[in-house]
């Protein structure tokens, strides 16, 4: 695996896989990688040729008071597993090689709709930092097809929408959530959580689950789902920061007759803001 600075010599080596006749994936991480990103490259692995990683914690993503600064950095890890699971080549620019103009004056890509709500009011200005980098990556790398966690649904939808809307020819592929034993969706925020605040963590999936049963059984009073879930958080140690039941593949309200539904919840523990969400098909009416 051979690991690139700038945007130069990234061009050059996936010039070079191009003129073999390679289909290249792409997998972009913030780094401080664990299974779940493993498994993006592997994934790519198996459906392309020549498989680039990048690692960039991109500034543009995160709000005032977030934790850019504390994002853990961990290279030498990250090479050692990227390498075990398949990637050929990793992209690791500085900020200047992103952004050599600053941030202030970047040209900006938001996504309406999808990007609305959810984790997109809690953090404003967060989806158009992910689609503004997700693009200039994507024009960077020009990949054949992408992969993305499902952990994080709306950055998904995202993401698909953008490459729609602007015509790119990337496939996005979603990527199933990766779990812990005892179900707490991998994350690298995980490693902020204390170990008392490790063992209520899982708490958060358990109560998605809940939901979901409901819903398999009959359950059509959403609110009422999603108080007593929220009620649950709260009284398990989180403090709730949102918990709705979505429409799975446009992400608008549910709607009782919807087929397919996504649960998605945010709760801070402590100082850690956790995300996950589960997907059910409900029982018809
Ligand atoms: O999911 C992430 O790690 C980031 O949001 C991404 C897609 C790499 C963009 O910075």
């Amino acid at each position: 695996m051979t690991t690139v600075k700038t945007l130069r010599e990234l061009r050059a080596a996936i010039a070079q896989a191009r003129a073999e006749g390679k289909q290249i994936g792409f997998v972009p991480t913030m780094g401080n990688l664990h299974a779940g990103h493993v498994s993006l490259v592997e994934i790519a692995a198996q459906r392309a040729d020549f498989v680039v990683a990048s690692i960039f914690v991109n500034p543009l993503q995160f709000g005032a008071g977030e934790d850019l600064d504390k994002y853990p950095r961990t290279l030498a890890a990250d090479r050692e597993k990227l390498l075990a699971a398949g990637c050929h080549l990793l992209f690791h620019p500085d900020v200047e090689e992103i952004y050599p103009h600053g941030m202030g004056d970047q040209t900006r890509v938001s996504v309406p709709g999808v990007s609305e709500g959810l984790c997109g009011a809690s953090r404003p200005g967060h989806f158009e930092g992910v689609a503004t980098v997700v693009t200039k990556l994507f024009n960077m790398v020009q990949p054949d097809l992408a992969v993305f966690g499902e952990k994080d649904y709306q950055q998904l939808a995202v993401i698909r929408a953008l490459v729609q809307d602007l015509n790119m020819p990337i496939q996005i592929i979603g990527a199933p959530t990766q779990r812990a034993e005892d179900g707490l969706a991998l994350s690298s925020r995980n490693g902020y959580l204390s170990a008392e605040q490790r063992a209520v963590a899982p708490a958060l999936y358990r109560g998605l689950q809940a939901v979901a049963e409901a819903l398999r059984r009959g359950a059509r009073d959403y609110q009422r789902l999603i108080e007593q879930a929220q009620a649950q958080q709260q009284a398990a140690g989180f403090v709730p920061d949102y918990l709705e039941i979505r429409n799975a593949v446009n992400l608008r309200p549910a709607q009782v007759d919807d087929r397919h539904l996504v649960i998605l919840t945010a709760a801070h523990l402590g100082n850690t803001r956790l995300i996950d969400n589960l997907v059910v098909e409900p029982a018809s009416q």
